[in-house]
């Protein structure tokens, strides 16, 4: 199932919250796996530029694997720095917090506080179907 979300008509695939919760065909979230030094998102190589897909840690904590305006596959901690709130993927090279208004750029980096650290970064590369992720120094 693919949400649209922004008003450039930007999609987040699996994971969105739909307003129908008796929805059976809202896939679930995905949680990243282990494999070796990186971390393995199942099915995300489906992702098209101008997509986020959200996925799970295992520890619950929430990511966003997207492709923006550059074309590059890249993913974040959607963990907002602030506070803790989830962002979202709003607009080509922006993520939003919904609770305080903080703004991201695609490298993760502060456009409007009150946030001012960074949001951890990965490098992401498809492996068949799949995404693997490895975090960025
Ligand atoms: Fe994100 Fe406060 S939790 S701005």
């Amino acid at each position: 199932m693919q949400l649209a979300a922004g008003s450039l008509g930007l999609a987040i695939l699996a994971g969105c919250q739909n307003s129908d919760s008796s929805s059976a065909s809202t896939p679930p979230v995905p949680t990243a796996i282990a494999v070796g030094d990186e971390w393995k998102i199942t099915g995300a190589a489906s992702l098209q530029p101008g997509q986020a897909m959200a996925f799970e840690w295992p520890d619950k904590t929430p990511g966003l694997i997207f492709i923006a305006g550059d074309a590059k596959l890249r993913a974040v901690s959607a963990k907002c720095s602030h506070a803790g709130c989830t962002v979202a993927w709003r607009e080509k090279g922006e993520f939003h917090c919904p609770c305080h208004g903080s703004r991201f750029d695609t490298s993760g980096k502060v456009l409007l506080g009150p946030a001012t650290e960074s949001l951890p970064t990965y490098t992401a590369r498809k492996h068949g179907n799949d995404v693997l992720l490895k975090a960025n120094a």
